[in-house]
């Protein structure tokens, strides 16, 4: 089957977040398959620094109107990777810029003509480079391409065939803008209900993708589940039940040519399951960069890599903050985002020197010292569609603490000392003393060290390759080429 993937972040190109990851991962593992992959993303300044001398364009001018004005993109051929074929979309009145969304975790105020230009350009593009069986759009920021295809395009005798299979990453980040995105997108105003694209009198991208798409995926089952109730479903519960009959749940998975700890680029010693050594090497490299030197061994060294958001659940570890200092502990955190968070672990490192410590920015080489050099990965999230991290901390021996939501449920089993099974240590509830009575378990278990091993051995036994879920993928392909044919 030929699919064009369209995504706002693919590694290693730009990355915010784990949906780079899977973009950056799964169009590999569908080639391996026999698939023909293309990759859209647009060109952020950042892209550009990945280009080998000057672009190459496979398209010289793309026309995109909008009410007053046209906008016009260019396709810089960006090669093939792995068999992938990657092709960007230049605008640099609206890409060239130093974030993909905005500053400080924000939204820059034309995020909806921006990704606009791209859904269109990716649309227009095809026509010229080759219309896929199926488009696979990523979050909102993709999600105008089936509403696009059912609207604006329905007609188009080179487009009318194509079906599309909307993936949503985090149900949280909708792209939900002013009514008059309307007919700015010169979209006809009975696009505007209830039904289709409008939510709370706000133009909704991802309502609309949820309602067009001819097939749904969100990244583990669990939250596939979670996002049909009010809790967990952003107030899009009920028009994802009613299309639960096309919602599949989808576990992503781990692209262990980047993170594995037997040969991961980035640490000061490589390790494997057999053979543990390495591991006490990326703890001390660990502990160096973030100015903890003296920490001793048995005092284990807890990580946290992660995007500064409410999502995460760092409420939870500021209410925990000052008790946790009562243990024999030494904390590393690693992140960005909304500066609530940051200045609460700035504060937190500030008044704990040599037992907290922090670095406030994105920094891949670092992420990857955490994984290894940590004892405890913590990830306390409110709600999590997937999560990698957890994933990545069971490949290092890395033993996840997580509450039990979305794909940190799905992934994570509870250690059961009287079976030796289990992989790490969860909560239900979302609540301070929940999250601190599994620290204190974890910390428990720690201090026997034929246990923790036993611990650490069977999350590093786990294997989340991407063979199982680019498979489940395929499938839902299949059925949805088949949906378009019959329709
Ligand atoms: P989310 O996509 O919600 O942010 P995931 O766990 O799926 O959560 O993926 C997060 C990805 O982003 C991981 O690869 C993680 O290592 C990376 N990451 C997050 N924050 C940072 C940071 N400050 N520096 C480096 N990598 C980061
Ligand atoms: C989102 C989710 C995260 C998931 C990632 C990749 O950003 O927050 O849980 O792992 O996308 O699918």
């Amino acid at each position: 089957m030929r699919i064009a993937f369209a995504a706002s972040e693919c590694v290693p190109f730009a990355k915010t977040g784990g949906l780079a990851d899977v973009v950056g991962a799964l169009p590999r593992e569908l080639v391996r398959l026999g698939h023909q992959v293309a990759v859209y993303l647009p060109l952020y300044t950042r892209v550009r620094k990945h280009l080998t001398g000057e672009p190459v364009y496979a398209i010289q001018s793309l026309t995109i109107p909008f009410r007053y004005y046209n906008r016009f993109a260019a396709i810089v051929d960006g090669g093939q990777h792995d068999g992938v074929q990657f092709y960007f979309v230049e605008c640099p009145e609206l890409f060239d810029r130093p974030e993909l969304y905005g500053p400080r975790g924000g939204d820059y105020p034309d995020n909806a003509e921006r990704f606009a230009v791209f859904c269109r350009a990716v649309l227009e593009a095809s026509k010229q480079l080759g219309v896929p069986d199926v488009f696979h759009v990523h979050d909102w920021q993709a999600a105008l391409i089936p509403i696009y295809l059912k609207t604006t395009y329905a007609l188009d005798p080179a487009l009318g065939g194509a079906a599309t299979v909307l993936t949503i990453h985090n149900a949280g980040y909708q792209g939900a803008f002013p009514p008059a995105t309307t007919e700015e997108l010169l979209f006809p105003w009975d696009l505007f209900t209830m039904d289709k694209v409008e939510q709370f009198d706000r133009f909704n991208f991802l309502k609309g993708g949820i309602v067009f798409s001819d097939k749904l995926t969100t990244v583990s089952r669990k939250y596939a589940q979670e996002i049909q109730t009010a809790e967990f479903g952003e107030q899009l519960d009920g028009v994802l039940h009613n299309r639960a009959a096309d919602l599949h749940g989808i576990l992503n998975g781990v692209d262990y040519a980047h993170w594995n700890p037997a040969s991961d680029g980035y640490l000061a010693a490589h390790y494997r399951s057999e053979e543990l050594e390495g591991k006490q090497a990326c703890r001390r490299d660990l502990l160096h960069a973030f100015g903890l030197e003296g920490v001793a061994d048995a005092t284990p060294v807890i990580g946290i890599v992660s995007r500064f958001a409410t999502q995460k659940g760092f409420d939870l570890v500021a209410q925990i903050a000052a008790e946790l200092m009562q243990r024999d502990v030494v904390v590393t955190a690693l992140g960005t985002g909304e500066p609530i968070y940051e200045s609460f672990f700035r504060d937190w490192a500030q008044r704990n020197p040599g037992k907290v410590a922090v670095q406030i920015r994105y920094d891949e080489a670092l992420a990857h010292k955490i994984e290894a050099g940590a004892d405890i990965f913590l990830m306390p999230s409110k709600y999590e569609p997937c999560g990698l991290n957890q994933i990545y901390s069971l490949k290092y021996g890395t033993v996840p603490v997580v509450r039990a939501t979305g794909g940190l449920d799905d992934t994570i089993e509870e250690w059961n000392p009287g079976e030796g099974t289990g992989t790490g240590f969860k909560f239900e509830g979302y609540a301070a003393d929940a999250l601190l009575a599994a620290l204190d378990r974890a910390l428990t278990v720690f201090k026997d060290r034929f246990d923790w091993r036993r611990l650490m051995r069977n999350g590093m036994a786990r294997d989340y390759s991407w063979a199982g879920p680019a498979s489940e993928y395929a499938a839902v392909y299949r059925a949805a080429t088949r949906g378009r044919r019959a329709s």
